[in-house]
């Protein structure tokens, strides 16, 4: 059973338009980047955690890997289904480990783009952890890219604490970024809890489908990340291969704290015997 927080996230991940979003071009390239890091053999089986829209999994599938695209919010994978009906994809919520069952192990486990960050809770980010340690073959690795909190720090963000102060979130101004053009960053349009580094943004959809009905509004918050905090978050059971900050597009050079959106990791399993 969802949280009534999470399922506010996950209904507003479903009214999402990936495909209109900018940082969603970069596709080829970013799967180009990680098969040059990691070198893959076709029978060696990739999960694509929070596939979305699925492009990645089509991508990797399209190149004749074996991969396997899930998400928790199925109307995304009704999506990923009809646009891509020679790639697999199912609807799991990642966190439950009897919903993960019958998935099996693989050989590289993704989560892109902030699937880690869409909890406000941090049990559920240490679930996730645990679930890509479980599911990863011995040696196998992880590809992860979370929201940089240093980056909006850097901009000016402002500052609440939500525990003392929960009417403040009245005063963020409305925001269409994840209708439209997927741009989370604006701090003229988010409110941070700099003590729980949770985001809040006030979000609102239309409903494309019947444009006549009255916009729906729903309060979205994201976690943030500091670079050593997420790799301390991993440390004790993966080998941190690569640990960057990065701009869309550019995965190969590293960017600038205070300029890069997000933190794109490569973490290596351990094997019993190499954890210290
Ligand atoms: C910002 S989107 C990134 C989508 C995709 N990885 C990409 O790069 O285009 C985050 C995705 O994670 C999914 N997600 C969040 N928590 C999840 C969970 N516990 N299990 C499965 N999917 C989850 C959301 O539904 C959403 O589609």
């Amino acid at each position: 059973m969802l949280k009534i927080s999470d399922q506010i996230t996950q209904k507003a991940y479903s009214k999402m338009q990936f495909d209109s979003n900018k940082w969603t071009e970069k596709t080829d390239y970013e799967i180009d980047y990680i098969l040059k890091k990691i070198k893959l053999s076709f029978t060696d089986r990739i999960l694509d955690v929070g596939c979305a829209t699925g492009r990645h999994t089509a991508r990797l599938t399209e190149l004749g890997y074996k991969a396997y695209g899930i998400d928790y919010s199925p109307e995304l994978i009704k999506i990923a289904k009809e646009k891509h009906s020679d790639a697999y994809f199912s609807v799991v919520d990642f966190r439950n480990e009897k919903d993960t069952d019958d998935i099996g192990k693989f050989d590289v486990i993704l989560l892109l783009y902030d699937v880690l960050g869409s909890f406000v809770n941090a049990e559920d980010d240490r679930k996730m952890i645990k679930q890509v340690y479980s599911h990863l073959n011995s040696n196998g690795f992880a590809v992860i890219s979370v929201m940089n909190l240093q980056y909006i720090l850097a901009k000016g963000v402002k500052s609440f604490s939500f525990k003392n102060d929960p009417d403040k979130i009245y005063e963020i101004p409305l925001s269409d970024a994840m209708s439209k053009t997927g741009e989370v960053f604006n701090v003229k349009n988010i409110l941070l809890d700099a003590e729980e580094k949770i985001v809040y943004r006030r979000e609102i959809f239309k409903d494309i489908k019947n444009p006549s009905q009255i916009p729906e509004e729903l309060l979205v918050r994201d976690r943030r990340y500091l670079k050593e905090e997420i790799e301390s978050m991993f440390k004790e059971y993966f080998e941190i291969v690569e640990s960057k900050y990065v701009k869309v597009g550019n995965w190969e050079n590293s960017g600038e704290p205070d300029n890069s959106k997000e933190i794109l990791l490569i973490l290596r399993k351990k094997t019993n015997d190499s954890q210290g």
